[in-house]
């Protein structure tokens, strides 16, 4: 059977994030308590299992993959995994989001595993900054692993920047100063209601509207209709023809009608929304069925037809998603 994956709403399933590893690190505020457990061992995909999910979405018409983590890189066999998954017939490409801290030592090796583009986290150029909000983080670090990336060959690099009130708004202009002035992308995220990260998120929201009047400050942008395939909308900048400027906007700009991903945390649950706990466990089903895919795929398209249409979030009442963003995969 080769049947290509659709969800209840007509929307192709062509794109899988998946997360090989929940543990990270850094201690992002937006992302973790300061104090997180992480999963055992077992209770973790192995790198086979995460293979074999991997071939069996490829073979039923998924085009893209994004390895997230936590940290990708900090998962042992990371490399060695890539270079199966990117050699998969039929995937379009293998893309990774890193927080750059490990990419001095493995962009080289990713790039010649066959991964296409990589998303780094960038959230301030203040080595101070840089250290309260990852909490563990080395700016100088990060600032190499995106030059060894640059150097690496990867087709495109995209800085992502979470923009908090009180903690980075001040640094959206120097932030597209730095990609501008590399020929890199960025993208500026308002942060989701994720997990109870211990503060509250109101104080500091940030709309996408206002980072874009304040870029506008220094830069003339020209509105694109370009996709990438995820929810960002993205502008051309005047001049500077090699860089383009996204926002991704979960508040302001609900993007869930183009809807074309779903999750697999690094626990084997297939997460048919970001913004709902609803999920399918398959790591269960691969270690029942070690021999034959019909019980995954029947499962996969059973989740499919209950992939919610959209998201609810909002930035001030309850938080409803319990899963911190290190179990979701990014
Ligand atoms: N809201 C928005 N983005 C988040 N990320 C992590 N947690 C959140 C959140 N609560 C994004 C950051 C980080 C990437 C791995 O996931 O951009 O760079
Ligand atoms: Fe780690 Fe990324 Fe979460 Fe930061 S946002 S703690 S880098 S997984």
């Amino acid at each position: 059977m080769n049947s290509q994956l659709q969800d209840g709403f007509g929307r192709s399933i062509d794109y899988l994030r998946i997360s090989v590893t929940d543990r990270c690190d850094f201690r992002c505020v937006y992302c973790m308590a300061e104090d997180m457990t992480f999963l055992a061992r077992q209770q973790v995909l192995s790198l086979e299992e995460i293979e074999r999910l991997a071939r069996l979405f490829v073979a039923h018409g998924v085009k893209k993959i994004r390895l997230t983590g936590g940290e990708p890189l900090v998962r042992q066999g990371i490399v060695g995994l890539c270079a199966k998954i990117a050699a998969l017939p039929g995937l379009r490409e293998l893309v990774m989001t890193s927080n750059g801290s490990q990419l001095g030592k493995l962009a080289q090796p990713l790039a010649d595993a066959g991964v296409k583009r990589l998303n780094i986290s960038l959230d301030s150029l203040k080595p101070e900054r840089f250290a309260a909000i990852t909490r563990t983080g080395e700016l100088a670090q990060v600032l190499a692993g995106i030059d060894a990336a640059r150097a690496a060959g990867f087709a495109r690099i995209k800085l992502n920047a979470v923009v908090m009130q009180g903690r980075n708004a001040d640094e959206v202009l120097d932030l597209v100063d730095y990609a501008v002035q590399r020929g890199l992308d960025i993208s500026f995220i308002e942060e989701m209601p994720l997990g109870q990260v211990g503060r509250s998120r109101e104080e500091s929201f940030c709309s996408s509207d206002w980072v874009r009047e304040r870029i506008s400050q220094r830069y003339s942008l020209i509105d694109s209709a370009e996709q990438s395939g995820g929810p960002a909308r993205y502008v051309r900048i005047q001049g500077h023809a090699d860089s383009r400027i996204g926002f991704i906007s979960p508040h302001s700009h609900n993007f869930c009608a183009t809807c074309n991903r779903v999750r697999l945390t690094a626990e084997g649950r297939l997460l048919l929304c970001l913004g709902h706990e609803h999920s399918v466990d398959l790591r269960a089903l691969l270690r029942r069925h070690p021999e034959s895919d019909a019980p995954l795929l029947d499962a996969i398209h059973a989740g499919l037809a209950r992939k919610p249409q959209r998201h609810d979030f909002s930035i001030g009442g309850e938080v409803q998603v319990l899963r911190f963003m290190n179990a979701s995969g990014g």
